[in-house]
């Protein structure tokens, strides 16, 4: 087999054999295929596409090039929960007590971000002492006791993603949806869970940003997970403006805790039940809407903020940090931004206020950018509010002066204002299962 003939069988047009696969992904894992007939390859896949066959074996060869993480020492379901990310999203802080606190496991690899806020991994970090990096037999002990777990990514899961992902980076060749779809569901095949529960965004601050492309995205996913046996279902879900009210590592953290204790209902309290309903109803096979209401009696009586306590006591975390959540809110400068205009707020754009954010030093530009974990933004208003000229907007938290003009600059393109009230975007658009 020739590695020229699968590039120009491509090119072509011509679906790929599952051997084909097998022979590029091993070859390029091995350094028997360069990096120059791999872009080429990849670019022939963005312009032809995939076919539902060639899109399984490709995932299948990109998990089987590395580790599975072997949950079966942990009795019941295990869940997994993945977001294609956005600004604000800091539903993996609310979803997993939740649903670890009806007895679902969430044995949950996450990664650090690169872009508008760090991961969920960075978030949890904003915890002084909490531990993101375990061994296997820490990890899977922790899921045993507590029935909740969340690391950074660890092992050799999936290096064939690595590797590819590191080259689809610098050769405009991330955007095709077999690309992704194997992308994303080799590392969550190779995380190990039973059900598995998908928040596709769709929107400016969302790297699909159209609803179509988004659908066809939860689609792929939702196909290649049924391939494999699991339960799996997604959500596509709006990110046209922010999830919730903050911004950033710590307040994120803050603003999850909020709404474990039942301090808050907004939009990002709404999307957390729909997921951890979605998430109840697989694993523990019941109606959805009594699933829903288990979720929401779960926050009403407090038994998800415990859980989330046990789980942040479990890996060090200091849980004062959780008793008395404004310590993380101590960012040393903080700056209140105000409205130039009267009137209905419109337009609250995610991917603006995600930059304003990184400004501040809440995200990564690169690899190797270090952020700030208490940096970010604390919007005041949301969609569809009323406001008059001279009231706050939003607070900026930084540590770093000469960030506030450019994040205010930034800010002014952000928000949008109207005469007439606008009503606030779905925060669902569909659920593929
Ligand atoms: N996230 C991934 O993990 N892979 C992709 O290809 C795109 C986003």
């Amino acid at each position: 087999m020739r590695m020229y003939d699968i590039i120009y069988k491509k090119r072509m047009g011509k679906p790929l054999t599952k051997e084909e696969i097998d022979f590029f992904i091993d070859g390029y894992c091995k350094g028997t295929i360069p990096d120059y007939q791999a872009s080429a390859l990849l670019m022939a896949i963005c312009i032809n596409s995939m076919t539902r066959e060639e899109t399984l074996c490709l995932t299948e060869a990109m998990l089987n090039s590395g580790d599975r993480v072997d949950l079966s020492a942990i009795d019941g379901v295990c869940a997994d929960k993945h977001s294609t990310g956005g600004v604000g999203d800091k539903t993996t802080l609310i979803v997993a007590p939740i649903v670890a606190s009806l007895g679902i496991n969430v044995a949950k690899m996450s990664g650090r971000g690169l872009g508008f806020t760090g991961g969920t991994v960075d978030k949890l970090e904003s915890i002084k002492g909490y531990r993101a990096t375990l061994s296997t037999d820490e990890f899977l002990n922790t899921v045993k006791s507590i029935g909740i777990c969340v690391t950074g990514q660890s092992g050799n899961l999936t290096p064939a993603d690595k590797k590819l992902y590191a080259l689809r980076d610098v050769t405009a060749t991330v955007d095709s949806i077999p690309l992704i779809a194997s992308s994303i569901m080799s590392k969550k095949l190779a995380s190990g869970a039973d059900t598995i529960v998908l928040d596709v965004k769709t929107g400016n601050g969302a790297f699909m940003k159209s609803l179509e492309d988004s659908c066809t995205l939860a689609e792929a996913m939702v196909d290649i997970g049924k391939g494999f046996n699991k339960n799996i279902r997604a959500l596509v879900t709006d990110m046209s403006s922010p999830l919730g009210y903050f911004v950033g590592n710590s307040l994120e953290v803050y603003e999850a805790v909020s709404v474990l204790k039942g301090k808050s209902h907004s939009d990002l309290y709404e999307l957390c039940i729909e997921l951890s309903a979605s998430i109840a109803s697989s694993s523990l096979s019941l109606p959805y809407e009594r699933s829903r209401e288990m979720c929401i009696e779960n926050v009403k009586n407090g038994k998800a903020y415990s859980k989330m306590e046990e789980w942040i006591s479990a890996q060090g975390g200091d849980i004062s940090y959780l008793q008395s959540p404004e310590k993380l809110l101590s960012s040393p400068i903080k700056v209140e931004y105000i409205s130039k205009m009267s009137g209905y707020v419109s337009e609250i754009h995610a991917e603006s206020v995600g930059i304003a954010s990184m400004l501040l030093g809440a995200g990564r530009r690169t690899k190797e950018d270090k952020i700030d974990l208490y940096a970010g933004i604390e919007l005041r208003v949301k969609k569809g509010d009323r406001v008059n000229i001279g009231d706050t907007l939003a607070i900026l938290y930084t540590s770093d002066e000469n960030a506030i003009t450019p994040c205010k600059n930034t800010l002014d393109a952000s928000f949008e204002f109207s005469e007439s009230r606008t009503e606030p975007s779905e925060l669902i658009y569909s659920i593929i299962k």
